[in-house]
């Protein structure tokens, strides 16, 4: 006997499961099945397609005409962190530039100093709002960043928070050392990246990914590539803040380093964005955090998927640049302002979000765990069109609704 149906689906949302992400114009191919069902046993998908009789269960759900698809994936957080700093909202709103607030000690250094002060627990109990909101909104995997350390003690606190996180709830969790987020006032660039280095020994066990911010008056280029050869030396898959405010050539150097992804590029080159087409790294955009920092210069998204780039959409949470944990906003930005079209948007929230950090998520394939969402909403345009609210109305984790 199986365990779930879900039968009545108005539209069944199937992300194409491949070995690499989707790329260029894949993206906008989006298999939608009217009339469709899913059936779950032991916690995987046995059953996915047209709705047929075939099939028994012990419970249905019946989805009422709506849209179902498999859990998002939240490509891009920094979830684990002390402090918040709301008083910098002013400073933005007087026109205060983001790394003038940093150069000043503010930004990513108040932050750091905050999580540094942080207990294990205290840090614990913050992330677990933000853990608990993303699941509701559909989240079920989250790749989470360190990086309010800076030191070899409270970089592993973040990283053992993110990983008890990932034991007490459904989530998969990824987990990234970003010790080079910043660099602590007095000390000198090389030297502490130096530093950072030698922690990758440290976090071997506690981190899949390797990230860096490359940005004027953070690391250089030429930095990043030592660390990046660095910490692929040690095993590490690389990972990189590029091009966000500054165009450094960051996205370039991510392609050259064979990088499971390169976040933000706002500010990338033309000749790199057209080099995405040949590499497999996936250009993770954050364009809730150009919304939040006032910008109004977007990341291209439109040329990077138009060359035949791979695209995938994250928050990017974190306690200054962009504050929300809901990613359904970020998708209505990236149809208003990176011009996705809706199959692009649920494809790189699903199956591309998923190869941005490694994961077999994203997809519902027969023999896939049963990680879906059923949203309360017509048709999956709907979800982008009706902004700001939560649509997601039962949330299901390896077959388990978590969240109703
Ligand atoms: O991805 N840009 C660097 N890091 C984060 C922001 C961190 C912060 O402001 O605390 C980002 O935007
Ligand atoms: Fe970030």
């Amino acid at each position: 006997m199986n365990d779930l149906i879900i039968k009545n689906i108005g539209q069944l949302l199937l992300p194409k499961k491949m070995d690499r992400p989707l790329k260029g114009s894949e993206m906008d191919a989006l298999e939608i099945v009217a009339d469709g069902m899913v059936v779950i046993k032991d916690s995987k998908i046995v059953y996915r397609g047209k709705e047929t009789d075939k099939y028994e269960a012990t419970e249905t759900i019946d989805a009422e005409g709506k849209v179902v698809s498999p859990a998002l994936v939240e490509a891009h957080t920094h979830t684990v962190h002390g402090g918040s700093r709301e008083h910098e909202m002013a400073l933005k709103v007087q026109g205060v530039d983001y790394l003038k607030i940093l150069e000043q000690g503010g930004g990513i250094l108040s932050s750091v100093k905050s999580t540094q002060e942080a207990t294990f627990d205290e840090l614990y109990k913050k992330a677990e709002k933000n853990i608990i909101r993303m699941i509701q909104h559909g989240v079920l995997t989250i790749e989470a960043k360190s990086g309010y350390g800076l030191d070899k003690d409270t970089e592993i606190k973040q990283l053992k928070v993110a990983h008890k996180l990932e034991e007490n709830y459904p989530v998969q969790m990824k987990h990234t050392f970003l010790g080079p987020h910043a660099i602590p006032k007095g000390r000198e660039s090389e030297e502490f990246l130096d530093e950072m280095i030698e922690l990758l020994d440290d976090v071997k066990d506690l981190a899949d990914f390797a990230d860096i911010f490359t940005e004027t008056g953070v690391f250089s280029v030429n930095e990043s590539r030592r660390y990046m050869e660095e910490a692929r030396k040690r095993g590490f898959r690389v990972k990189i803040h590029a091009d966000e405010i500054d165009p450094l050539g960051g996205l370039g150097l991510a392609i050259e380093q064979d990088a499971i992804s390169a976040d933000h590029l706002v500010a990338s080159a033309e000749e790199d964005k057209q080099a995405l087409k040949d590499s497999d790294t996936v250009a993770v955009l954050l364009p809730g955090t150009t919304f939040y920092l006032g910008k109004n210069e977007y990341a291209d998204a439109r040329g990077m998927i138009g060359h035949g780039g791979a695209v995938a959409l994250a928050t990017d949470y974190n306690p200054g640049s962009n504050v929300t944990d809901n990613l359904q906003l970020i998708m209505t930005i990236a149809a208003l302002k990176l011009k996705m079209t809706p199959n692009e948007i649920w494809n790189a929230v699903t199956v591309n979000a998923a190869k941005a950090i490694d994961s077999d998520r994203g997809t519902m394939e027969v023999g896939d765990d049963a990680n879906i969402v059923l949203w309360d909403a017509p048709n999956h345009e709907y979800v982008l069109y009706h902004y700001g609210v939560n649509h997601a109305e039962k949330v299901i984790a390896n077959g388990k609704v978590v969240y109703e």
